[in-house]
């Protein structure tokens, strides 16, 4: 059996920025056509008027200043309210491999490793631009790796059960080195009108080097462990798909074709579900809370994650030991626990012990034990 290790991580921020406060302005800009349009039918009391989003809200509620997005122009265009992308020809990169592209190209730099040395590519992310062929095999091409490549989807946790899928056939002797990618185009699926989710979500990639310990070429991550869990719930939902068309009124622009959660039970749920699969994931491999360095979490809610640091650690944890990152990019789905371990790591120490842990849509879990070598 082979240890695993993680050697390079890298990320590709989308240049484009949306503020809470433009966010703000587009939305209520939004409500009032909405509200002006259907004046009639409010006023008979047919239809309740539109709220206005509040900036004030958004950053209290999830701590959330402002996010990347592949394009603002239509997002907080009042008469489109979604980006706005241009056809690409079937010959030309997808925008999800375009993306994963810049951060493989980073993680590959760090990890000191050109791309014929890797054999296994996964591609874990929470949407999928088409049904087929599989994105991370264009990306396989696009980069030019041998070997073979998949998809996987297990929303905000890809990320996490892909790094498990990856170490166990690394461990396996079936891979020698492999890269998971995680490009999030968040905004595609987030319904932009609804004010109770319009702020939450951001866009981003990011990619993750993993191969053998003994053939890593500079500082590394041993991992120690993984472990995934899932838990059926209606809670996070997105009915888009293949037999949308169909089914009645399939093709209308329905509410639940998009983005869907209930966040207060969410909140409620996820919190104690994650603090218990940490606690009980160090505790089988005996690793106890105060030997743990550094928590990376996935990135979806400051309070969520203050709650379960402190559960984990049994006190509050200091900023530096669960660094966010939701601030500046809002919640990138499975990429989020990755920007997080890949830019505030660099001055682990040897032998420090470190956890990244996603949760999200399923509902799902995963958490990563890592050691620092060098
Ligand atoms: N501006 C102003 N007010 C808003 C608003 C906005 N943008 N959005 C909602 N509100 C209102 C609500 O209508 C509600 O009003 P009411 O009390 O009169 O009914 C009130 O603010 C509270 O809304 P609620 O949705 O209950 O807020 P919350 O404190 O639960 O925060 C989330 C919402 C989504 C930030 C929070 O629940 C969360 O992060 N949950 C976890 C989500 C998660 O991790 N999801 C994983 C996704 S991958």
């Amino acid at each position: 059996m082979h240890t695993p290790a993680i050697t390079g991580t890298g990320v590709f921020t989308p240049k484009e920025i949306i503020t809470n406060a433009e966010l703000v302005e587009a939305f209520n800009a939004y409500a009032d056509k909405m509200n002006t349009a259907n004046a009639a039918a409010i006023a008979a009391g047919e239809m309740a008027p539109m709220e206005h989003s509040s900036e004030e809200f958004i950053f209290k509620a999830s701590g959330i200043e402002r996010r990347h997005v592949m394009d603002k122009s239509g997002i907080l265009n009042p008469d489109v309210m979604h980006p706005l992308f241009r056809q690409r020809s079937d010959d030309e990169p997808s925008l999800m491999a375009e993306m994963a592209l810049d951060a493989a190209k980073k993680a590959l730099a760090q990890a000191g490793r050109e791309p014929g040395d890797i054999d296994l590519v996964i591609c874990a992310a929470s949407n999928m631009e088409r049904a087929y062929p599989a994105m991370a095999i264009e990306i396989q091409q696009l980069l030019g790796i041998d070997g073979f490549a998949f998809d996987m989807n297990v929303a905000c946790s890809s990320a996490t059960f892909g790094i498990q899928a990856a170490a166990d056939m690394l461990r396996a002797g079936s891979v020698r080195a492999a890269l998971v990618v995680n490009p999030e185009i968040c905004s595609g699926h987030l319904e932009w009108r609804d004010r109770d989710c319009h702020f939450i979500f951001g866009d981003v990639a990011t990619a993750t080097v993993i191969e053998r310990m003994e053939e890593a070429k500079g500082p590394h991550f041993e991992i120690l462990s993984t472990r995934c869990a899932t838990q059926f719930s209606n809670n996070i939902r997105n009915n888009n798909g293949f037999l949308r068309r169909t089914r009645p009124d399939g093709l209308k622009d329905r509410r639940d074709m998009q983005f869907m959660q209930n966040g207060r039970k969410v909140f409620k749920d996820v919190v104690p579900m994650v603090s218990r699969h940490i606690a009980e994931h160090m505790g089988d491999i005996g690793i106890a809370g105060d030997r743990l360095k550094r928590m990376w979490l996935h990135q979806a809610n400051k309070t969520m994650n203050d709650l379960i640091g402190k559960k984990v650690l049994g006190r509050t944890p200091a900023p530096e030991e669960q660094p966010n990152i939701l601030q500046e990019y809002a919640n990138t789905s499975s990429a989020g626990s990755i920007i997080a371990f890949s830019q505030n790591s660099d001055d682990m120490a040897e032998g420090d012990i470190g956890l990244i842990c996603s949760f999200g849509a399923g509902y799902s879990v995963g958490s990563v034990l890592l050691r620092r070598h060098g």
